[in-house]
């Protein structure tokens, strides 16, 4: 098979694959788990930083804490107004005049601590908002992807069931009910900080919305494993690229992007679980598609927003070489899937494999066996790391917060 060319697995068991699926997320299963998660505000991936991809969490049930009382039940989207007011210490019911002001106000004034406390010089920290604003222009015009999403897997799967004569609510409460509306609570909060900020209030940013809106993502919609596979690879790079421009932040634009880093996590790791069932699924009988599948969607990932958002390949290498989001963090994305499969160990290959499949494997291992040398340090630019670390940016932000007598935020 050519590279670029997509693998199709036998489509009468189809049928099989979506009961699978429908099993893993029903009564008891990873609904419930991503439900519980979110209530406690438990993500799969606090403990996890860019060296630690090995990591696999348990499901919640074998880890849980004790509920916390003060906690606002967290099932709904992001909510950009009660975000704000939880880091600013204002009542949800602030005059939105006066929450506007204190947003930009406590957020711009990050920018000039760090200037003042020698965090950074004045060329640093201009070229560190003017990559964050980049890669936030970015981010929020992917959530852009959203209708493109839902139609193309929702209706996919829907679609699929239809033709096989198969229900499937747990798929179609997941799909409709929960991720859509937490994909909606992404695209509507960072498109009202953006505009508080002014850091999308520009004319082509707009039109790049509507023409993202109009384009949407390109899924190849084959089959379920293949739907499943890319957002498992999607969900864990949006995570990334939230959390990781997150730290550039002010105190209410990095919380926000935290949170919806939070929900991609999560959301990862739901997607990641399914192709783990279809993976162990009767002895593996699917582990051969689930292996010439991941081929397909890994040895080159299509990036949300790579068709419809206007000068994507320029803006994609400007917030490379800024070091916020680049090609290591697509490799390492990708790397993390195989490695929670057990499937980067030469000496734990899957017996019984297909030639075909072997073949599928020899390739993800050649490409994502090595992690990627560090290729992004270019003297003279922001590279978050390197000029200053996310921790020491961190502890920064802390000490900003404290200064202005901004609350202990809940989480
Ligand atoms: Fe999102
Ligand atoms: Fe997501």
């Amino acid at each position: 098979m050519s590279s670029g060319e997509q693998f199709v697995p036998d489509l009468r068991q189809e049928k099989e694959r979506l009961v699978v699926v429908e099993h893993a997320l029903g009564e008891g299963g990873l609904i419930d788990n991503h439900l519980r998660w979110k209530d406690r505000g438990v993500t799969p991936s606090a403990e996890l930083n860019d060296r630690q991809y090995g990591y696999f969490p348990q499901r919640f049930d074998t880890c849980q804490d004790a509920p916390r009382a003060d906690q606002r039940p967290s099932r709904e989207p992001v909510d950009f107004q009660y975000l704000a007011t939880e880091v600013l210490g204002e009542p949800y019911d602030a005059d939105y005049r006066h929450l506007v002001e204190r947003i930009i106000a406590v957020d711009s004034g990050w920018y000039d601590y760090l200037l003042e406390n020698g965090v950074l010089n004045s060329r640093q920290a201009r070229a560190m908002r003017d990559a964050g604003d980049r890669a936030y222009r970015l981010d929020a015009q992917t959530e852009d992807n959203l209708p493109a999403y839902t139609s193309t897997i929702l209706g996919g799967f829907v679609a699929l069931a239809t033709r096989h004569g198969l229900g499937i609510p747990a798929t179609e409460e997941w799909a409709r009910g929960i991720w859509t509306a937490e994909e909606d609570g992404h695209k509507l909060s960072m498109n009202e900080y953006g505009k508080i900020t002014g850091i999308t209030a520009t004319p082509l940013h707009t039109a790049g919305r509507t023409s993202q809106l109009r384009s949407g993502m390109e899924i190849k919609n084959r089959h379920t494993i293949q739907l499943y596979a890319y957002v498992d690879w999607q969900e864990q790079s949006a995570r990334l690229a939230h959390d990781r421009n997150a730290d550039l932040f002010g105190p209410v634009g990095y919380a926000l992007q935290e949170r919806i880093g939070q929900d991609e996590s999560r959301h990862h790791y739901l997607y990641h679980a399914i192709i783990r069932a279809l993976y162990d699924h009767a002895d593996g009988c699917f582990r051969d598609d689930v292996i010439q599948t991941l081929r397909s969607v890994l040895m080159e990932p299509a990036m949300p927003g790579s068709k419809g958002i206007p000068n994507y390949d320029i803006t994609s290498a400007k917030i490379h070489n800024s070091g916020i989001f680049g090609l290591e963090h697509v490799h390492q994305a990708a790397r993390m899937i195989l490695k929670k499969l057990n499937l980067l160990d030469e000496d734990a290959t899957p017996a019984g494999l297909s030639d075909a499949a072997h073949a599928a494997l020899g390739e993800l291992r050649a490409k994502y066996g090595p992690e990627l040398p560090e290729i992004r340090r270019r003297h003279g630019r922001f590279v978050l790391g390197q000029t200053v670390t996310g921790r020491q940016l961190a502890a920064a932000r802390r000490d900003y917060a404290e200064r202005i007598g901004l609350p202990a935020r809940a989480s």
